[in-house]
């Protein structure tokens, strides 16, 4: 689809997985090209559902450009876009070079798979070669609440070296609106791979709004 790899490239891999939460995902590709990192974009067939359901964006293959950039609102400048069923995908192999691999958001059927090793969709084999490899593997997790199976897997795959990052906006960065809230998860997951961004407004412990409030109720 599209793609002319160059050996220079060394993408952060984006999973797209059918759980509520589509516009994380947009603001984590945005902030991503934003600050000139590369993109190797994976969608499932059920997020193309969640994603037209949540952002009435729909999400063809044949026209991906148009439709990335209607869904992140930029161009989609240095991106690759693989077939969830393309096991022969560059993301498929260990030898492809990549800096790690987030699954925003990620589905509890995501995380099982991943946990498993199932590798049954390019998703989960990308997120298998991560975790072989020692990479970043960041999983945006959106579910609530959670079955116990859900907790081991999330406990085994901590255990592995990934980061499982709930989909759960904080209030103290003094969001206004729900981009604010997005923005703020999107923040942490790029947090989680050292990617510098602006997402949201660090915490200073500084004598701010913040800690004035606190001060003032005398915590
Ligand atoms: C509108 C919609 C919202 C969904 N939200 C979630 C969710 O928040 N979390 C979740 O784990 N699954 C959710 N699902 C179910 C998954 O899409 C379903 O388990 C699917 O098989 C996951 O496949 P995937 O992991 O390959 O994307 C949702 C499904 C739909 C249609």
């Amino acid at each position: 689809m599209d793609h002319q790899p160059t050996t220079s490239r060394t993408p952060w891999v984006v999973g797209i997985t059918g759980a509520s939460g589509t516009p994380y995902a947009a603001a984590v590709i945005r902030a991503l090209l934003d600050g000139g990192e590369a993109v190797d974009l994976v969608v499932s067939r059920a997020a193309r559902l969640t994603l037209l359901d949540e952002t009435g964006q729909t999400f063809r293959e044949a026209q991906w450009r148009t439709d990335v950039k209607a869904f992140i609102g930029r161009d989609a400048g240095d991106m690759v876009v693989w077939k969830e069923n393309d096991f022969a995908a560059g993301p498929s192999s260990g030898s492809y070079p990549t800096g790690g691999m987030l699954v925003v958001p990620a589905t509890t059927a995501s995380v099982a798979g991943i946990a498993a090793g199932l590798s049954k969709d390019l998703i989960q084999r990308a997120a298998d070669v991560t975790l072989k490899e020692r990479r970043p593997l960041v999983l945006v997790l959106r579910e609530t609440p959670l079955r116990r199976v859900t907790l081991r897997q999330m406990a085994d795959l901590a255990d592995e070296g990934a980061t499982v990052l709930p989909a759960s906006p904080a209030f103290y960065a003094g969001a206004r609106d729900v981009q604010q809230l997005v923005d703020f998860v999107a923040g942490k997951a790029l947090d989680a791979i050292g990617v510098p961004h602006t997402l949201y407004t660090r915490w200073t412990g500084e004598l701010g709004a913040g800690r004035a409030r606190t001060e003032a109720l005398g915590a």
